[in-house]
């Protein structure tokens, strides 16, 4: 982790820093919807609300993971799983909107016994375990001890990176493979904020080579993506390309796609090298012209299921997505910045509406109903997840930041 900014031209690295420093977007060409707009208001209140009922009964050092509207009972995880930055992150962003002190104190009770995450050295959901949680905590309070959390999330990330493959391990595996899921796309945010603050290059370069291998095997023609590539860890050669929470292996799983689009976005703001974002557009184009999307825009769980139009809905696909194209829209010509906010704007309707938002006190506190987890597993069909909530809240204090 030694070498330093120096190995980017000096224009990129000013373009680099400039992106990572500025946030999400340019705020120039979207048109919202005002009126949505400030309904958003209330909907962080009413998440606020939710998300007290959700701590109610949370107990110590575990983490909300779902909840079974048919037995009543909750699910919890321990720190060590991969949604455990998701609440926290929730009620930072709730705060962030409505100032109740009392989602302030919950979400830091909750950091404490997630800091030693830092050190996991087993998983590549770092990003989504440290950065949606100290992350965020940082932008909101900037503290030497988050940084030094956050770098070392960082580090441990990288030590699943192999230099043969050009990926960053996301899965173990006792049989000759290394298996990479498009999720860990989600990951690479959290490596450019490290180069940003240290200076140190190595992050910054580990997630371009990981995001130029994924562009390389991870897409089919249509730009829809794999869930999982099983490359030769010897050779780095791809060895298989199938499925793990999708229907089929050549099947198009809905989070699987918004993973790519949030992470190629990401991609762009973080380098402005165009190849990312030709491949964020395409991956949007992909989705939002796909004739088995619903008019709500809340995707059946697998854009290939076979049960469609009776399949599930995956309402956390369209809160991810809601999220990414807000940002997209701010990196693209007029033209597409309208169908992309649009899109938004039917998302996070559908999304704000009793179709898939809880009604108060019910849904164990979460505020967003009907996801798929995975289905194939048979494991949360139908329900709540933290992570559904998270992006929702995320893509409306996006659309509030445009709106301004
Ligand atoms: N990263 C796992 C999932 O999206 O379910």
């Amino acid at each position: 982790m030694k070498r330093r900014i120096s190995w980017m031209h000096g224009v990129a690295a000013g373009a680099f820093v400039l992106a990572m420093a500025c946030g999400t977007q340019k705020q120039t060409t979207a048109t919202t919807d005002k009126a949505l707009a400030q309904s958003f208001d209330k909907e962080f209140v009413d998440a606020g609300a939710q998300y007290k009922v959700l701590a109610k009964d949370l107990p110590a050092d575990k983490f909300p993971k779902t909840y079974f509207p048919t037995t009543g009972k909750h699910e919890y995880s321990n720190s060590g799983w991969w949604c455990s930055g998701f609440y926290p992150g929730t009620l930072l962003y709730i705060y962030e909107q409505t100032k109740d002190q009392a989602l302030y104190t919950e979400a830091m009770r909750i950091l404490e016994p997630l800091k030693k995450e830092q050190y996991n050295k087993s998983t590549h959901d770092l990003g989504f375990m440290m950065f949606c949680s100290f992350g965020t905590a940082n932008r909101l309070q900037p503290k030497p001890e988050y940084k030094e959390i956050l770098i070392n999330s960082a580090k441990s990330l990288c030590t699943r990176f192999d230099p043969k493959v050009g990926c960053i391990k996301s899965w173990d595996s006792k049989k000759p493979e290394f298996l990479v899921i498009i999720d860990n796309m989600m990951n690479l945010e959290l490596l450019f904020w490290a180069t940003q603050v240290t200076g140190d290059s190595s992050y910054y370069k580990i997630a371009v080579t990981h995001a130029n291998t994924t562009i390389k095997n991870h897409f089919r023609p249509d730009y829809s993506s794999y869930h999982v590539i099983n490359y030769n860890p010897e050779t780095g050669a791809v060895q298989q390309k199938r499925t793990a929470q999708g229907f089929a292996d050549e099947s198009a799983w809905a989070r699987g796609q918004a993973w790519g689009l949030y992470g190629f976005t990401v991609m762009y703001r973080a380098t402005k090298d165009k190849k990312y974002l030709d491949q964020a557009n395409h991956i949007a184009n992909y989705y939002l012209t796909h004739p088995n999307l619903p008019a709500d825009k809340v995707p059946y769980w697998d854009f290939n299921a076979p049960d469609i139009p009776n399949a599930k809905r995956d309402a956390s696909a369209a809160a991810i997505t809601a999220a990414a194209l807000l940002e997209l829209q701010g990196y693209v010509d007029a033209g597409k910045a309208k169908v992309y906010t649009d899109a938004a704007t039917t998302m996070l309707r559908s999304l704000s509406s009793a179709a898939y938002k809880a009604p108060a006190g019910t849904n164990g506190g979460f505020i967003i109903e009907h996801c798929v987890g995975h289905l194939p597993a048979k494991s949360e069909v139908d329900v709540p997840l933290t992570y559904a909530d998270y992006y929702y809240v995320e893509a409306m204090k996006r659309y509030k930041d445009l709106s301004k």
